[in-house]
């Protein structure tokens, strides 16, 4: 033999010298949950050790992520029934809670970089990301009301906003309306490739966003979510978001879908993030509440195999146990 490849796997100190990808604080984004309300710290059912926040205990926890070496959040917020429409009004609130929590966590620490979730769907009394109109999901009005979300998360000081719709054309209305504007420097974090996964229920009960069981109100997201069983696709409706004025684009869920993550990373050459969702997180937790699995070993292969697929950032419910790990 005159190649021996276990040579290279001798010890851990050779295994790391010839390792190809490791994981940093920096790789992650954080998501976080809040909600009205004061000294709220809520767990969620389908989440095990993960909460929704009020906003004076934000502020505890941002720091805590920020002296972990975490450097940036994704903000989800959770609205209560009486607020929700078929418009969007209150998600254009300049004092609703989205817009009060970038204020808070910008003025707890300054540095970290506040994403915003943009997106209907917590606002929409029947659960959906856009306008619904006799049972179909309007498309043009709901990106026009996407942009005006977006302008309202950059006047609260949003560093990027993340719209999480499938709405055709929306990046290149949010970009539009945020020039117009002038937020030449508030980034564009394009959910790019979002699949209609079955994957993202503990997500909407956390939110309390699922869409609603009624006449007319379509069941599921399939009508703008992608297919799971379309690959072209996700690389055509990422390079029109790029064309569209996308600063970062994203995969979304993580683990099944890392045959587009590298596609997408082969073609692009902007950064590609990777939402791993509450539905992959929720599976981790309840087989090592079993005992079942290795929590911590598992956690890091996970994120270590959507990093080698190609994401440069991901999204992820363990990004603060996973820097306590590998500390
Ligand atoms: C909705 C939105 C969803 C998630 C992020 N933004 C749910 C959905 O599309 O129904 C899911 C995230 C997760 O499951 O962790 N705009």
């Amino acid at each position: 033999m005159l190649r021996r490849n276990r040579r290279l796997r001798t010890n851990e100190a050779i295994r790391s010298m010839v390792r190809e990808t490791s994981i940093s604080p920096n790789d992650f984004i954080v998501p976080l949950f809040i909600v009205e309300g004061k000294n709220v710290k809520d767990e969620i059912n389908s989440m095990p050790g993960y909460y929704r926040y009020s906003l004076d205990l934000i502020e505890k926890e941002v720091k805590e992520l920020w002296s972990l070496g975490l450097r940036s959040v994704l903000l989800f917020v959770k609205v209560s029934e009486e607020l929700k429409d078929n418009a969007g009004k209150e998600a254009i609130n300049p004092e609703g809670l989205m817009q009060r929590a970038v204020k808070t966590i910008k003025n707890a620490v300054p540095e970290m970089i506040v994403m915003t979730d943009v997106a209907l769907d917590p606002y929409s009394k029947f659960g959906h990301d856009g306008i619904i109109d006799d049972g179909k999901i309007l498309n043009d009005d709901t990106a026009a009301v996407l942009a005006e979300i977006s302008l309202s998360h950059a006047k609260a000081g949003a560093d990027f906003v993340a719209p999480s719709d499938m709405m055709d054309g929306r990046i290149f209305e949010i970009r539009s309306l945020l020039e117009d504007e002038g937020f030449h420097d508030t980034g564009i974090m394009s959910y790019s490739a979002k699949y209609a996964s079955a994957f993202y229920g503990p997500f909407r009960d956390a939110l309390d966003s699922a869409p609603v069981d009624a006449q007319n109100i379509p069941k599921d997201k399939k009508t703008y979510q992608m297919d799971p069983a379309n690959r072209e696709e996700a690389v055509k409706e990422t390079l029109m978001d790029i064309e569209e004025g996308a600063d970062i684009v994203m995969v979304k869920p993580g683990l099944c879908y890392l045959d587009i993550v590298r596609d997408i990373r082969n073609v692009v050459n902007v950064p590609v993030a990777v939402y791993q969702v509450s539905g992959e997180y929720a599976m981790i937790k309840a087989a090592a509440e079993k005992g079942w699995l290795d929590h911590d070993a598992v956690v890091l292969e996970q994120l270590t195999a959507i990093k080698r697929a190609g994401a440069s950032l991901i999204a992820s419910y363990f990004a603060k146990e996973a820097v306590k790990i590998i500390s």
